[in-house]
């Protein structure tokens, strides 16, 4: 006969120990994976930890290598302080500049013979507006009849000469091409004489300027101009001719009290259908020399 009395408290704690274990032991996997999710996060901040800690090594090691060698290749240091680069004018390839041209009605450009021998055709520049006596002091006065730099001081002096560049300007200002290559940097000027080249120095670039005659010529009106540098494209003209032109001016009502004038300039070397970033245009020389030209008539 089965006693009657109630189980004692240890039979009791034994039974339901046994009957907890049964039912933890059915569901090993539940619990593997209650402990394992934990450890899987653990883990997984670890290695976030270990990527950022090598990312964060890499830009410090980077930092340091810049401050020890600051002309690292690849443009990766910062320019704590940027040269003054003097800005330059646009100016056209030397077989491409304007010359006397059938479909052109103008006897002043320059002969097509020029184009022959290097360095011999003049850049052109075109003035138009209501009042040509102003126009003409004006391109009496756009070009500097010298070129000159301090050698104490050089790159903010190169500002005060007129320069130009065929080739386009870059991306960004800090790097512009035409100061990194070897290529010739030119000095527009009214005439050259015999000695027309000058070496040049700064920073670690050794360069070379070259003197080129800058013609400046007046135009009746802006229609006259959009014509005649829409017909300087080869495909503007039946001959197929390239004839350019580096910068061109409308001073309209412009006189001593009141400067008023519009800018032409060729926006493809924008470079604006190329997937590229867009490239600056040398726009910023062309408004300081009609404005320094205005100011001393
Ligand atoms: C050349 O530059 C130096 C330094 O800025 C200046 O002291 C000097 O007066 C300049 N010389 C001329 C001729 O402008
Ligand atoms: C501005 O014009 C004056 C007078 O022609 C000239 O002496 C000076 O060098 C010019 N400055 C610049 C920055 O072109
Ligand atoms: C421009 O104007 C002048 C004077 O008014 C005139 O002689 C000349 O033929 C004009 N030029 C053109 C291309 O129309
Ligand atoms: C503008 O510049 C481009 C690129 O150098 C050249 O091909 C084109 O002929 C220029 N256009 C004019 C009107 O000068
Ligand atoms: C500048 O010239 C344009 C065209 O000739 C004219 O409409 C405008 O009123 C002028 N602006 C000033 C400030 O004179």
């Amino acid at each position: 006969m089965a006693d009657p009395s109630p189980a004692s408290f240890g039979t009791q704690a034994n039974a339901l120990l046994r009957k907890n274990l049964t039912y933890q032991r059915k569901h090993i996997w539940t619990n593997v994976r209650l402990i394992l999710v934990p450890v899987f996060l653990c883990l997984l901040l670890l290695a976030i930890q270990q990527v950022l800690d090598a990312l964060m090594n890499s830009v410090s090691q980077m930092a340091n290598d810049c401050k020890t060698n600051p002309d690292m290749p690849g443009d990766i240091c910062p320019i704590s302080n940027p040269p003054l680069l003097p800005p330059m004018l646009q100016l056209p390839q030397h077989e491409l500049r304007s010359v006397k041209a059938d479909f052109l009605p103008y006897r002043d450009l320059p002969d097509k013979s020029c184009r022959v021998t290097e360095g011999s055709c003049p850049v052109t520049i075109l003035i138009t507006g209501d009042k040509q006596p102003l126009g003409k002091d004006l391109s009496e006065n756009i070009f500097a009849t010298s070129f000159a730099v301090n050698t104490s001081d050089v790159l903010p002096s190169l500002a005060n000469n007129v320069l130009g560049s065929t080739e386009a300007a870059g991306e960004n200002n800090y790097a512009d091409p035409r100061i990194a290559s070897d290529l010739p940097i030119y000095s527009i000027q009214p005439l050259c004489s015999a000695k027309s080249t000058w070496p040049l120095s700064f920073a670690k670039i050794q360069t070379e300027v070259k003197c080129v005659q800058g013609l400046c010529l007046w135009r009746n009106n802006s229609a006259e101009v959009n014509d005649e540098l829409f017909k300087g494209s080869w495909k503007g003209n039946p001959a197929g001719l390239t004839n350019e032109i580096a910068a061109a001016y409308d001073l309209k009502s412009t006189d001593k009290k009141n400067f008023n004038v519009t800018i032409w300039y060729n926006s493809t070397y924008k470079d604006e259908f190329s997937t590229r970033p867009l490239k600056l245009v040398r726009v910023p020389r062309s408004i300081n020399l009609v404005l320094n030209a205005s100011l001393y008539p």
